[in-house]
């Protein structure tokens, strides 16, 4: 097992009855799921997907990554939430947060489109400069504001610099398979497009062509990846808590929930974690904050977070748990040098790998966050591959589908997502929204 769940620093929180107790609640939101006749069941595509994907589509993504490797010195992936939070989590976790300036073969990749920014536009654009560009636009609907500009604006870059027959060799588009104006847009202009299918909602769609293409021109092996993904989907089949922890894991998490532990937070030990973590944020706050429920997902990088966040996760409000990943990850060592004049005091741990001064700083801040009244879930990660990663992914996906159904939600739709969206238009004059402009205005008066 590529991924592995400990119970025990939960075990002063929950007591081995609770796990009994809540099986029934388990194998019930089980059943929606295998059963699909659960809310939101059309957007069940994620489940079989690492198994029944579009094997023709999955080799044209890995030639387009090797043209796309050929033909550039900076790749831009435009797209927001789900369209870039799983391929940049992919990316930083298995090359590095700074993949970019790191010694490669393969481009350097900027995430554009995922705020409102002249700053974010305009710095890479900058980066553009002088250098070949490739784009690839990631949008499921096809009408999402921030990559909708973004596109705008690398678009006329590339037309201006190539022509609109050297752009077309450049534009890559990754959007419904019919439906919405990228995809007719796109047909006419000749640009090679990808497919996030009918039934992947944006944040399970990591393993489609959303995440896989921006994922492979990075140089990760995707295959494995896909591997990783389906051996969790084989190994996560069983109802019974104490044979899947995936399951578990919801499992627990609604135990402490309904002991008023409202917010969770994924603990990474490595700067590398930190987009993983965000794509983790998206996936469960989108799919459980809903209908005045859910667990409110934080995130923090031990140690750094520990001289910021840490006094409060020891003694603030009891109202937290913590998730930590431990990722066995010895790839890189380094050794701690000997001071002859041992100024610092720290001549005890000359010659120590820090990997294991690192693990020694989680098993502690584990103890003390427990001491303090924090319950802890541990998951262990075997190493930091590709496959490693596909089975988490996998495993996060399956643990928040059976999560929101026990809590009662919907875990598939986003309808909150809209309310910030139509007053933007609205105050931005857009065509149609004429009335609640005068009512929003009125109410910034
Ligand atoms: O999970 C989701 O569905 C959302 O986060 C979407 O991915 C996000 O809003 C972007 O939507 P789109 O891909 O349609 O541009």
């Amino acid at each position: 097992m590529s991924v592995k769940l400990s119970d025990k620093y939960l075990s002063q929180f929950i007591s081995g009855h609770e796990y009994t107790n809540i099986q029934p609640a388990v194998s019930a939101a089980h059943r929606q799921i295998v059963e699909r006749n659960g809310a939101g069941n059309d957007f069940l595509g994620w489940i079989d997907l690492p198994e029944n994907y579009d094997k023709e589509e999955f080799e044209r993504i890995k030639v387009a990554a090797k043209k796309i490797q050929k033909s550039c010195d900076v790749f831009v992936v435009i797209g927001i939430g789900g369209s870039y939070l799983g391929a940049r989590a992919a990316i930083e976790f298995l090359k590095s947060p700074n993949y970019n300036n790191l010694k490669k073969d393969t481009p350097d990749i900027y995430f554009a489109g995922c705020d409102i920014s002249a700053v974010s536009i305009a710095e890479i654009l900058e980066v553009c400069e002088g250098r070949d560009v490739c784009i690839n636009v990631i949008s499921k609907s096809g009408t999402t504001t921030e990559p909708a500009v973004a596109f705008r604006v690398f678009r006329e870059l590339l037309e201006k610099k190539y022509g609109a027959d050297g752009a077309k060799e450049r534009i890559f588009v990754t959007t419904d398979k019919a439906k919405g104006t990228l995809k007719s847009f796109s047909d006419k202009a000749g640009y090679e497009t990808f497919v996030v299918p009918d039934d992947v909602g944006g944040r399970f769609s990591v393993l489609t062509a959303v995440g896989l293409l921006p994922i492979a021109v990075a140089g990760v092996d995707i295959d494995s990846l896909m591997k990783g993904a389906n051996d969790a989907r084989l190994a996560y089949r069983d109802e019974d808590i104490n044979k899947n922890d995936a399951y578990k894991y919801a499992a627990i998490r609604n135990i402490l929930y309904r002991k008023g532990k409202t917010t969770e937070i994924l603990v990474g030990y490595e700067s590398y974690s930190k987009m993983l973590n965000e794509w983790w944020k998206q996936l469960y706050g989108e799919s459980e904050g809903k209908d005045n429920r859910g667990i409110f997902p934080a995130s923090v990088i031990f140690s750094t977070d520990l001289h910021s966040l840490g006094q409060f996760i020891q003694e603030g409000n009891r109202n937290l748990f913590e998730t930590v990943i431990s990722v066995e990850d010895s790839r890189v060592q380094f050794n701690i040098p000997h001071d002859e004049n041992n100024i610092d005091g720290l001549n005890f741990l000359s010659g120590v790998d820090l990997n294991q001064v690192k693990k020694t700083a989680m098993l502690g801040t584990l103890l003390a966050h427990v001491d303090g009244g924090v319950p802890n879930v541990l998951i262990e990660m075997k190493d930091r591959s590709p496959y490693s990663l596909g089975y988490i992914l996998y495993f996060f996906e399956l643990a928040c589908a059976l999560s929101g159904y026990m809590l009662g939600v919907n875990p598939f739709n986003q309808p909150g997502v809209e309310a910030y969206k139509k007053n933007m238009f609205a105050l931005l004059g857009k065509p149609g929204y004429e009335a609640m402009k005068a009512e929003l205005e009125e109410k910034l008066k």
